[in-house]
């Protein structure tokens, strides 16, 4: 499939987007949006892929949203046309998604790193929401996936600032789970998508399930989902073999049922 702002690519179970406005850093226009989603749903529906990673080049995941597409819309023109709500589709995915953040990753280029399940910093990373400084605020989920990740003084400041954060900062305050060197930052993102898509799929679909379940619901409810959740794995050829794969010294073949 070509694409006109993406790159996408197979690696051994897992399914690689590359981000590609080279000019624009990355800026986020609504075709490269639907682009995006489109190599999702081509991933989804694959039964051989089992995991994404969505990255962008060396010098800026994404800078934002496109500011230049954006300059002269209405508000009718963003309320009817619903701006920004099809980047949710990222956050939808229900196959686990790294993203890869090198460089720049502002405005709807932060929050698209935080629509996925957990993000590698390369060491260059510069992570922020500088919507202010154009007059608006975040439209992507900044203002709430950066509080749930940061915490409000750092979200707030953050927001109303549009200061720029470290790789080292972030990896601090817990927005990105490891840094790693900027150039080796792909192979290591899909390294750990392979692992994560050797295990059985089924399993690893609930379990980030699961995790995101308790940003939606109560301490109480969450843990009765999960025990849900837990108890049913106990129907599956999956956890049968992985125990007995475990008892026998060997390594496990899941079949993904
Ligand atoms: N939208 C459109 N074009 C962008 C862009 C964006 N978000 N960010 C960079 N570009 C373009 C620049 O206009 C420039 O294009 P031209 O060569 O045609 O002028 C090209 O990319 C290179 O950019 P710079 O010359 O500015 O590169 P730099 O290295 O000097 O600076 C930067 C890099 C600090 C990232 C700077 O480009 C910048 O501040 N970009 C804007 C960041 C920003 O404000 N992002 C938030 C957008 S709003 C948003 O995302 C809303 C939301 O929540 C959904």
């Amino acid at each position: 499939m070509a694409y006109e702002h993406i790159l996408t690519e197979t690696r051994n179970g897992v399914g690689l987007i590359t981000l590609n406005r080279p000019k624009a850093l990355n800026a986020l226009c609504s075709d490269l949006i639907a682009e995006v989603s489109e190599a999702l749903d081509g991933y989804e529906k694959d039964e051989k892929i089992g995991a994404v990673v969505i990255t962008g080049s060396e010098k800026a995941f994404a800078a934002g949203a496109d500011i230049k597409e954006m300059s002269s819309m209405s508000y009718m023109d963003a309320y009817l046309g619903d701006f920004i709500t099809p980047w949710d589709r990222v956050a939808q995915n229900r196959k686990p998604i790294i993203a890869a953040v090198a460089g720049y990753a502002l405005g709807g280029g932060c929050e698209l790193a935080m629509m996925c399940d957990f993000i590698l910093a390369g060491d260059n990373a510069k992570f922020g929401q500088p919507e202010i400084t154009l007059g608006v605020m975040p439209g992507a989920g900044g203002s709430q996936r950066l509080t749930r990740f940061v915490g409000k003084s750092k979200a707030m400041d953050m927001c109303l600032t549009g200061r720029m954060m470290d790789a080292e900062e972030a990896e601090r305050c817990g927005l990105v789970s490891r840094i790693v060197p900027a150039g080796d930052l792909v192979e290591e993102a899909v390294k750990t998508a392979q692992k994560i898509a050797d295990f059985s799929l089924p399993i690893v679909m609930m379990t980030k399930e699961s995790v995101n379940r308790s940003y939606e619901t109560t301490l109480n409810e969450g843990l009765k989902f999960e025990r849900r959740l837990f108890h049913s794995m106990f129907a599956t050829e999956d956890q049968s073999e992985g125990m007995a794969a475990f008892v026998d010294k060997r390594k496990p073949q899941f079949k993904n049922k």
